[in-house]
């Protein structure tokens, strides 16, 4: 099989679908991967570094698409890349069409194989491809919290571990998923003081096992959470309800009781945010203020360490991504259930039932 990548065109997306070590792994399955040139630009990876991966660089985008059996990208087409799209490419990316009705109608149209990072589940009901990014979206919510509560950056000017004598910030984490759990383990690193929210008990008890007595476990009610948030310097916001959008867990109301310059790092921003002033920024102005409250509010985080990112979504997608160029994407789902939820066009059809359900369309059994 031809596998290609391209470079991602949306705004602030350093990252790129394949990796050179990645491509290392197609070549050695005996496939031919290209490469647009530069595509591993903002990630920091060269076009030497591709070819010595055994990849050919191409100068056309163009090119790489028309060439390609399979395309592997990070984000979804955009609406200047639809026309490279044709019938029965496979496209194995993020795709997010609950929300992108004129995408999910081109791949239909053009009758594209479309496999989205975010539907594969797991057994378990682990989503394999989105763990990574949040992942790196809970280390990095610790790093900027502690970041925007100093001075220059217009917070309250504590210091996250405090030093001996004065006391540490008090840190809340509301939501203790992947996100959460990756935030509560820099921040206890960092020597804050962290309670963490959740409304699963299971939990609850894990991190309370792992962590004993120098984090704070509490069952997520509503006076727990205004209780502990406006006791706080620093808040993450880190809730999921899967295919909705985040509660409104943080009430405007609590502001006034907060020390001016305090901040929430709300992470679930991609889901709406789990404040009631929440809306998304862009890594070039990240923050806003909201009655001296700082919030951070990139939808995008991972997006400011795509070196990390790539690397960490590489590892994930990879599996997958060489059981299709493999065995083609007919027997890699037989083979594979995990990957088979992860079609979510095929030949005309929609095949995924959320993205059906959300865009009212026909839904499809895939066999
Ligand atoms: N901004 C970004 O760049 C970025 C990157 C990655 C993930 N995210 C978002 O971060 C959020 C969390 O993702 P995740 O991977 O940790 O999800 P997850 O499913 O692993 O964890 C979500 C947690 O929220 C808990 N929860 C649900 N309702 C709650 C409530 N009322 N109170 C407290 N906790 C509650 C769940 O029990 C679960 O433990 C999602 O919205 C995700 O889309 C954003």
């Amino acid at each position: 099989m031809i596998v290609g990548t391209v470079m991602e065109r949306k705004k602030y997306e350093f990252r790129v679908g394949l990796a050179p070590s990645s491509v290392k792994e197609y070549v050695s399955h005996g496939h031919q991967v290209i490469v647009e040139k530069d595509a591993g630009i903002g990630s920091g990876y060269t076009n030497d570094d591709y070819e010595n991966a055994g990849a050919i660089i191409i100068d056309k985008t163009a090119d790489v698409w028309a060439k390609s059996d399979m395309i592997v990208k990070v984000k979804e087409p955009l609406a200047e890349e639809f026309r490279y799209l044709r019938p029965d490419l496979l496209l194995y990316t993020y795709l997010h069409l609950a929300a992108n009705e004129p995408l999910t109608k081109e791949l239909l149209a053009k009758h594209v194989k479309a496999i989205a990072y975010e539907t594969i589940v797991e057994e378990d009901g682990s989503l394999p491809c989105l763990a990574p990014m949040s992942e790196v979206a809970g280390r990095l919510a610790a790093i900027e919290g502690a970041k925007y509560l100093e001075k220059p950056f217009g917070g309250s000017g504590v210091l996250i571990s405090g030093v001996p004598g004065v006391s540490q910030a008090k840190v809340v984490i509301i939501g203790a998923g992947v996100v959460g759990e990756n935030a509560l383990k820099m921040l206890v690193g960092m020597g804050a003081a962290v309670t963490v929210l959740d409304v699963n008990l299971k939990k609850l008890t894990y991190l309370d096992d792992l962590y004993g007595n120098r984090i704070q476990t509490l069952y997520s009610t509503s006076d727990h959470i205004e209780k502990a948030v406006t006791e706080a310097d620093l808040v993450i916001g880190a809730v999921l309800l899967p295919g909705k959008k985040a509660p409104k867990l943080i009430k405007r109301d609590y502001y006034k009781k907060m020390r001016p310059g305090s901040v929430i790092v709300d992470v679930a921003i991609d889901q709406g945010g789990a404040t009631e002033v929440s809306h998304s920024t862009y890594h070039d102005e990240p923050t806003y203020v909201v009655d001296g409250i700082i919030h951070y509010g990139v939808a995008n985080m991972p997006g400011a360490v795509p070196r990390t990112s790539t690397e960490a979504l590489n590892h994930a997608t990879l599996k997958y991504g060489l059981l299709i160029a493999d065995h083609g994407l007919e027997q890699a789902i037989a083979r594979n259930d995990a990957l088979k939820q992860g079609v979510n066009c095929y030949q005309g059809d929609c095949t995924c039932k959320g993205v059906a359900e959300a865009l009212d369309i026909p839904y499809v059994v895939l066999h």
